[in-house]
């Protein structure tokens, strides 16, 4: 794994936005995988004004989110549909046909991650999917003791999952959905390369457990040491208890003189 540590969130936001854009340039059809939870916000921000400014052009995108609460309308405030159109579908040009967010619905679910699945498939596969992380080392909404193979499904949430999230809810956790359709972490891992996101403090223990523990599906994060292109981007308070730190600077630094040297 690639780990990229800078020293602020701004920071973190400005380098995670330039591998994106960089990578759509390249390819203007870019497949995204894309993460909701308040870590992306100012990814999506960036790339909005990239847009805006530059001229970055989204027309040829196909998205898929991660996941999505079940037992919600799609137009609930705090859905993922909504969280979607507020932080980044309104402000680029990405063809409403071709955002895909699992449904709300429980109903007829099995047909749906099936197909949800499949249009992952028909897409090409997945360029580049953007990940945060929970405290417990989730991704999407797989919990711990997910299945490392895992496809898209229903999933119960955890207490811990349903406290992070209760402020959205008005601060209850019984207002908090208990359910969620989330890709797998085997069809996480099918992405052709990950974008991990994670700042604060409150992210550190996580962070050491997926990047330096063992790999296991207590942290279903940790999986992503056996992907072949996952690029970690993260501030210094969530790098705050990771081992080689030093290490990690040194290894980004050299790349960045190495490719300074090729430009
Ligand atoms: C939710 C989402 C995850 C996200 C996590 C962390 O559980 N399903 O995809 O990574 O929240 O969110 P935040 O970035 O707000 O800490």
């Amino acid at each position: 794994m690639e780990i990229i540590i800078q020293p602020t969130y701004a920071q973190l936001v400005a380098v995670s936005a330039e591998i994106i854009r960089d990578a759509l340039l390249k390819k203007p059809n870019l497949v995204l995988g894309l993460a909701t939870g308040s870590t992306p916000i100012g990814l999506y921000e960036a790339l909005a004004r990239m847009h805006k400014t530059d001229g970055l052009d989204f027309s040829k995108v196909t998205t898929f989110n991660l996941d999505e609460y079940v037992g919600i309308p799609p137009n609930h405030p705090y859905s993922y549909h909504t969280f979607m159109e507020t932080y980044f579908f309104n402000a680029v040009n990405i063809p409403p046909e071709n955002c895909h967010i699992p449904q709300s619905t429980a109903v007829g679910h099995e047909g749906f991650c099936e197909r949800y699945e499949a249009a992952i498939v028909n897409a090409g596969g997945i360029d580049i999917q953007v990940l945060g992380v929970g405290k417990d080392g989730h991704i999407g909404f797989n919990e711990p003791s997910s299945s490392l193979g895992s496809r898209t499904r229903i999933k119960t949430l955890t207490q811990s999952t349903l406290e992070a999230n209760a402020p959205h809810f008005g601060g209850t956790v019984e207002a908090v959905p208990k359910m969620a359709i989330t890709m797998g972490v085997g069809t996480i891992m099918e992405a052709k390369q990950c974008l991990l996101l994670a700042s604060g403090v409150s992210k550190a223990e996580a962070i050491a457990h997926a990047v330096e523990g063992p790999i296991t599906a207590e942290v279903p994060a940790s999986v992503l040491q056996m992907h072949p292109r996952t690029i970690a981007v993260i501030d210094d308070g969530a790098a705050s208890q990771l081992k080689r730190v030093d290490y990690y600077k040194q290894v980004y630094a050299n790349k960045q003189k190495l490719l300074s040297q090729e430009h």
